[in-house]
């Protein structure tokens, strides 16, 4: 029993020790901002979990063996020879699962109807294919409620839309050799309604993370009130989105948005201005009054 505690122990620390891992894992992620994508944590999340248990499974297994040679020790002879004659729990479970009545029995069996010659049998289904069929059936109710309930993984179609999207940024991107007449100095904002609605569609896709959809910040700052930690107005707006704020989970986002991108989102960050959504975060930073802009 000693032995078994102390394994007890082990496992727990080891499990405990892993959460640990796993909880400064996801914490630096949020923090960090870009880098691993959410999905791609999820599955080595799911990966780690899986690994963890198969391993306990594994402890499990050598800890029911010890057992079984200390339980052996103490048996007598003739113990030990009526346990040989049993079948082994392999042949037992084997039996178990493929329970169907046998081939002697079918008279009784025999359903009284006859289509053409070809009779049928009152037979169960092997507990096995039942065993499988369940399975199905919790598995539709974990995968409803995921994917269409609580919605914590996106269906295919979303996924689809996400990873064209992010080819389109990108052909965009490559498309960048277009010649801008602006920069961040004398940027003006767009009141197209196509660019802004671009603008838009990038933002919820890409800031909306930080920021929430409505601008009204999380992880980064409010963005519909007056006050910036950076400077308000167009030209301060492309700024931080061109060269990111160094140290913080602000990036640069002039790789993957070409200037007229920078300068839709820019406009559309603009837009956001006295919308005042529910639940934003208090004003940060200074006051911006803008001077003719
Ligand atoms: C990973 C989180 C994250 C993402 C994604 C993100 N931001 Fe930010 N953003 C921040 C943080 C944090 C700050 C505050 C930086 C600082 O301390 O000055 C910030 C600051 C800003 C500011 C300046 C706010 C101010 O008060 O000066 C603007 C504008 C901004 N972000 C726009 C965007 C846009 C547009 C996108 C999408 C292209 C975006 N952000 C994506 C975290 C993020």
């Amino acid at each position: 029993m000693n032995i078994l505690r102390k394994f007890k122990h082990k496992t727990s620390a080891l499990m405990v020790a892993i959460l640990m891992l796993l909880g400064t894992k996801s914490y630096a992620q949020t923090t960090a901002g870009s880098g691993i994508s959410q999905e791609t944590m999820l599955y080595i999340t799911f990966g780690l979990v899986f690994l963890v248990s198969l391993l306990v499974l594994l402890v499990a297994i050598y800890v029911l063996q010890l057992l079984k040679g200390f339980i052996r020790k103490e048996m007598t002879e003739e113990q030990l020879a009526r346990q040989e004659a049993e079948p082994g729990w392999f042949a037992k479970l084997w039996a178990k699962w493929n329970d169907f009545r046998p081939m002697e029995e079918e008279e009784e069996l025999l359903l009284d109807h006859d289509y053409d010659g070809i009779k049928e049998l009152d037979n169960h289904l092997p507990p096995w294919w039942k065993g499988l069929f369940y399975v199905t059936v919790v598995y539709a109710v974990v995968y409803l409620l995921i994917f269409h309930v609580f919605k914590t993984a996106p269906l295919q179609e979303e996924q689809y839309e996400r990873e064209i999207a992010a080819a389109e940024a990108l052909k965009a991107n490559a498309e960048a050799d277009l010649v801008v007449d602006f920069d961040e100095n004398t940027v003006t904002a767009t009141t197209d309604a196509t660019e802004l609605a671009d603008g838009q569609k990038f933002f919820e896709a890409q800031c909306a993370v930080c920021h929430k959809a409505d601008g009204g910040g999380l992880a980064g700052p409010n963005l519909t009130d007056e006050y910036w930690r950076n400077g308000g107005g167009i030209s301060n707006i492309y700024k931080v989105i061109k060269n990111g704020v160094p140290n913080t989970a602000m990036i640069s986002w002039e790789s993957q948005l070409n200037p007229i991108r920078m300068r839709n989102v820019a406009s559309y960050v603009m837009t956001l201005q006295g919308t005042n959504p529910p639940g934003a975060l208090p004003p940060d930073g200074e006051l911006y009054e803008p001077e003719n802009e």
